[in-house]
């Protein structure tokens, strides 16, 4: 059992394997988290861990591979799942979210074809179960744009939003998506024009929202900056450096909300990739507090402690 996790370490699931969890997003479903991330190995996508305390992930499914299931979407996509070559395509940063109103767990992500970055698209796979094979639906790029680095965020009124970066990573979009989460359905806003922010990263806290970011730097790492509004929709402000000029080696995944003794607290979820060799990359969970008038604080702690 582990009792803490090593930020930096190679972390491996309950079956001592490697865990890939890479660019990924979590889920809280029943009493688990579920954490969903990209898997590069053999002919997997994405794959999926669970956890009831953060630190000890049972490995549950490679929920999307090369053999997935695919069907046709109201949406015009492509759904190949292998180059034109015959090799993999490429699956970036899928992020899911249960839908009510259909009932399902939809997942977005980046998608390319293997062969170049020039797809720049938006990919979407369903599934009835947060574990199961999800059938993937294609990529598109929303209202013709391109689509890479990505994140989703839920609102509180069940809202969702899908952000990506556009025009060769210059600017950042938001797009709220339809009520069943299987479309765009309005662009909201492009921020930050000419600023090259990649690996968003949304959260809300008492009525503020605000969105993390690294600068364009490929694998190596960079800066972080954040942003607030005071709503997903509402005007954003510049953005503002956190961390070291590295973010502690670290490029964001995701923001993770946890209750904690009826608070809730925030913990800045990042990679540490490997660029030389993607698949010794890490993972460093940190801490955000919180200042008096609501600026996040990022601070280097060597280990997380989960719950
Ligand atoms: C950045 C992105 C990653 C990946 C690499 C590829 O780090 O955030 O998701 O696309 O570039 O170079």
């Amino acid at each position: 059992m582990n009792t803490k996790l090593t930020n930096g370490e190679l972390w491996y699931d309950t079956e001592g394997n490697i865990l890939h969890a890479h660019g990924g997003h979590m889920l809280k479903w029943g009493d688990n988290w579920y954490w969903y991330g990209e898997n590069r190995t053999e002919n997997r996508y994405v794959s999926v861990y669970r956890s009831a305390d953060l630190l000890n992930w049972t490995f549950c499914n490679h929920v999307l591979t090369t053999e997935s299931p695919t069907a046709e979407h109201r949406v015009r996509t492509d759904r190949k799942l292998r180059s034109e070559k015959g090799g993999k395509i490429n699956v970036e940063r899928p992020k899911v979210l249960y839908n009510r109103k259909i009932g399902k767990f939809v997942m977005w992500m980046h998608v390319e074809n293997g062969v170049d970055y020039n797809d720049a698209a938006c990919g979407i796979a369903v599934c009835d179960t947060p574990d199961g094979d999800f059938t993937y639906l294609g990529c598109f790029n929303p209202f013709g744009y391109m689509s890479r680095d990505c994140t989703l965020f839920e609102d509180k009124d069940g809202s969702a939003y899908f952000i990506s970066a556009s025009r060769d990573n210059a600017d950042l979009h938001v797009y709220r998506l339809t009520d069943d989460y299987l479309n765009a359905d309005c662009l909201v806003h492009k921020l930050w024009q000419g600023e090259y922010r990649e690996a968003p990263a949304v959260m809300e806290r008492a009525g503020k929202y605000y969105m993390f970011s690294s600068f364009c730097t490929g694998w190596a790492p960079n800066q972080c900056r954040y942003a607030c509004a005071d709503s997903m929709e509402g005007r954003w402000s510049t953005l503002t450096d956190i961390g070291d000029s590295t973010t502690y080696r670290t490029q964001p995944a995701f923001i993770l909300p946890v209750e904690k003794e009826g608070k809730t607290v925030y913990y800045y979820v990042a990679d540490r990739w490997n660029g030389k060799d993607y698949h010794d990359s890490r993972y460093v969970i940190l801490p955000l507090g919180f200042t008096e008038d609501g600026r996040p604080v990022m601070e280097y702690t060597d280990t997380f402690q989960g719950l």
